[in-house]
C-alpha cells in the first residue's frame, strides 16, 4: 500500500490558450495542484466561477490532454476552482472533471471521502465504486466513501462532466497531514455486483444476517458509522424537495432544504467531514445569517444572487460559488432556484464548535 500522496512529475503541456483561460478564471488543473497541498489561506473571500468560464477551461483541457497522458497518481482530468492555495476552500475541494467518449479514469482509492454530482451525464457514463457500476445521469449524486476503489468509464458517445467534491484540503491543508493513496493494478476494477446492489441494501430493509458494526474500511479508525457507496437519484430527491415545499415551512436562511443523509444512519452528515443539501428557493430573499463553517454552492437550476457582506454573487445554472466563514450572507433567487449546498459544518459540530447567528439590525 502506498502511504503517501501520489507523485506528479513534469507539468503537461497545455496550449497557451487553455493556460490563459485557466489563469484568467482562477482555475488550475488538478495534476498541478496536488503537489502544492499543505497550506491554508488566512482570509478567504467570497467568490464565484461562472459556468461559461469553467466550460471553456474544461474544453481546453480535454482538447490538450488525454487522460492516458496524465502522470501516474491521480489520473483525473479536472479543473479546480482556486480560492485557497489549492482548492476552493481550506476544507472542501471542488473540481470539474471530464471523461471523453471511450475513455477511462483509472481505478484508485484513497483516504479522502469523495462524491460525484453529475452535471452532464448519461446512463452509459458510469462511475464504478466498490464493485458496482453506477450510471451517472444528470444531477445524480454518487458517493465514493474513503478507501473504496473507484474508476470512471465513459461508454457513451458524449463527453461527460461532473462535480467532484472531496475533503482533501481538510486533511492535507488545514491539518497539514498526509493522504493515504493506492492505485489499482487494473485500469478498470472488476465489476462484482449487480447494478442497484448498494442502493437495495439501505432504506426499507437492511441485511438481517449481517448487522453493520459501522466499521470503517481500510487502515483507518474512528467512531462514525461508515458511509456506503450510494447513488441518490435526482428524480427522487427533487420529488422529496417538492413535497417539502408543498407541505412544510421553509428554513429562513436556506429555503426548503433536504439533507443527503448517510444511508447507514438515516441522518446527516453524509460524510463525517462534509454535509450536503438540496435547497429549493422560491419565496423571495432568505434572511441573513453568518456562521463559522464554510459553504460552497453549485447552482442546479435557476438564477439569482447570494449577497455576502457587501458583495452580490450573481449566479445562473451550473455556476459554483463559495461563502467563506463568518461572512453575513443571504440568498435572493430571481424566481425559483435549486442549489446544491455543501459545507464543512460537521467538522465544527464534531467538536461542539459550530456557531451561527444573525446580524443585529
Ligand atoms: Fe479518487
Ligand atoms: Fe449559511
Amino acid at each position: 500500500m502506498a502511504q503517501t500522496e501520489p507523485d506528479t512529475e513534469e507539468l503537461l503541456e497545455l496550449s497557451s490558450d487553455t493556460r490563459s483561460i485557466l489563469e484568467r478564471h482562477d482555475l488550475r488543473p488538478l495534476w498541478e495542484v496536488e503537489d502544492d497541498m499543505g497550506t491554508t489561506r488566512q482570509d478567504p473571500e467570497a467568490d464565484i466561477w461562472k459556468w461559461e468560464d469553467i466550460q471553456s477551461a474544461i474544453d481546453g483541457i480535454e482538447r490538450d490532454v488525454p487522460i492516458a497522458d496524465l502522470p501516474p497518481g491521480f489520473q483525473r482530468r479536472v479543473a479546480v476552482p482556486i480560492n485557497a492555495p489549492n482548492a476552493i476552500s481550506n476544507s472542501i475541494y471542488v473540481g470539474i472533471q471530464t471523461v471523453s467518449p471511450g475513455e477511462t479514469a483509472p481505478s484508485h482509492r484513497h483516504s479522502a471521502n469523495a462524491l460525484r454530482f453529475t452535471i452532464d451525464g448519461s446512463e452509459d457514463m458510469k462511475t464504478v465504486v466498490a464493485g458496482e457500476e453506477f450510471p451517472m445521469e444528470n444531477n445524480d449524486l454518487i458517493t465514493t466513501p474513503q478507501w473504496e476503489w473507484h474508476d470512471h468509464v465513459n461508454d457513451s458517445d458524449e463527453t461527460a462532466a461532473w462535480l467532484d467534491v472531496l475533503d482533501l484540503p481538510f486533511v492535507l491543508d488545514s491539518l497539514n497531514a498526509r493522504q493515504v493513496f493506492e492505485n489499482h493494478e487494473l485500469e478498470r476494477q472488476p465489476v462484482t455486483k449487480t447494478q442497484g446492489y448498494w442502493d437495495s441494501q439501505y432504506g426499507r430493509g437492511r441485511p438481517a444476517d449481517e448487522k453493520s458494526d459501522g466499521s470503517i474500511p481500510g487502515p483507518f479508525e474512528g467512531n462514525r458509522e461508515a458511509t456506503p457507496p450510494y447513488r441518490f437519484g435526482w428524480d427522487e430527491m427533487l420529488e422529496s424537495l417538492r413535497q417539502r415545499a408543498e407541505n412544510d415551512d421553509p428554513d429562513r436562511h436556506d429555503g426548503y432544504s433536504l439533507a443527503y443523509v448517510n444511508p447507514a444512519t438515516g441522518k446527516e452528515p453524509l460524510f463525517p467531514t462534509m454535509s450536503f443539501r438540496a435547497q429549493l428557493l422560491n419565496e423571495g430573499p432568505t434572511d441573513a445569517h453568518f456562521h463559522n463553517a464554510t459553504e460552497v454552492y453549485f447552482v442546479i437550476e435557476g438564477e439569482g444572487a447570494t449577497h455576502v457582506g457587501d458583495e452580490a454573487l450573481e449566479w445562473g445554472q451550473w455556476d459554483v460559488f463559495v461563502v467563506p466563514p463568518n461572512e453575513t450572507h443571504h440568498h435572493e433567487p430571481d424566481d425559483e432556484a435549486v442549489l446544491l449546498g455543501m459545507t464543512d459544518r460537521p467538522v465544527f459540530e464534531a467538536f461542539n464548535l459550530y456557531a451561527e447567528a444573525e446580524p443585529s439590525s
